[in-house]
């Protein structure tokens, strides 16, 4: 990877973060460089989406409130910037659990959706081209019902709708989910080349092999705590993720 460097390009410091009186996240820190596949592994409830959602605050109606810590993207804080400007100035993108399309628009009108914060001029043909090269189911499916689309191709569709918003680092909660093998492979190949390409990769994922063996490095989230942090490789060999996680 050429251009992997240890430049951190998101810095979580210290964060904690609470539903009401609940803490959900007890002051974790991690760090994703520029360039870099960073994957956060935890079981269900662990606080990974809770993570995603402090970063971007664009989703939930009960929104995670942050009591503690520090957000920094390319050295400056972002706790306190709009959730429309962390798309539109920062580019950063998140592909959602439950993916979030609209379903009674066609794939290439939630596609188009997703470029009302680019700057004027911006080469959307060419990100429209990049789209499909990278998922061809949804070239062919581009003036269908995005509800009529399989569970996988509605995956591929929130990933490539969050590629229309021109995202330089790409947050991803658990893309994986409900795939088949065949589909799940073809999504992470094209995450890879996303990143070949020079897209940083946050992922979350409950599953820990696959996620340790597409990224660098990783962390493991455990009721809100960073409980292990290493190279994939060396988390992959950890007794106790092999224990917990891999199953054997
Ligand atoms: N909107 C909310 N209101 C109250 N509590 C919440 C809310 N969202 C999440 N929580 C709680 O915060 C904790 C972390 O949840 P979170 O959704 O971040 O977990 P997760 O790691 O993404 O799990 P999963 O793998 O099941 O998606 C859980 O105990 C959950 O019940
Ligand atoms: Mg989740």
């Amino acid at each position: 990877m050429s251009d992997r460097n240890t430049t951190p390009l998101l810095e979580v410091k210290d964060l904690e973060v609470k539903y009401g009186n609940i803490t959900a996240l007890h002051g974790i820190s991690f760090t994703v460089n520029q360039g870099e596949i960073v994957t956060l592994i935890g079981a269900n409830g662990a606080g990974k989406t809770t993570t995603l959602h402090t970063i971007t605050r664009l989703p939930p109606p009960e929104a995670p409130r942050l009591t503690g810590g520090d957000i920094l993207f390319d050295g400056k804080s972002i706790v306190k910037t709009e959730p429309h400007d962390v798309v539109r100035k920062l580019h950063c993108a998140l592909a959602p659990e439950g993916r979030h399309i609209f379903g009674n628009l066609t794939v290439m009108e939630n596609l188009t959706l997703a470029t009302y914060s680019r700057e004027k001029g911006a080469d959307l043909e060419k990100d429209y081209n990049e789209v499909f090269d990278l998922f061809p189911r949804l070239a062919e499916r581009r003036h269908q019902r995005s509800e009529s689309l399989s569970g996988g191709e509605q995956q591929m569709l929130a990933v490539g709708r969050a590629l229309m918003s021109g995202c330089k680092f790409l947050m991803l909660d658990e893309p994986s989910m409900g795939l088949a093998p065949l589909l799940m492979y073809d999504m992470f190949r094209a995450l890879k080349q996303l990143n070949q390409e020079g897209i940083t990769i946050l992922l979350v994922e409950q599953n820990a092999k696959l996620a340790l063996d597409f990224a660098h490095r990783g962390y493991l989230l455990e009721t809100g705590e960073i409980i292990l942090s290493g190279n994939a490789a060396e988390l992959m060999e950890d007794p106790d993720i092999h224990k917990a996680y891999l199953g054997h």
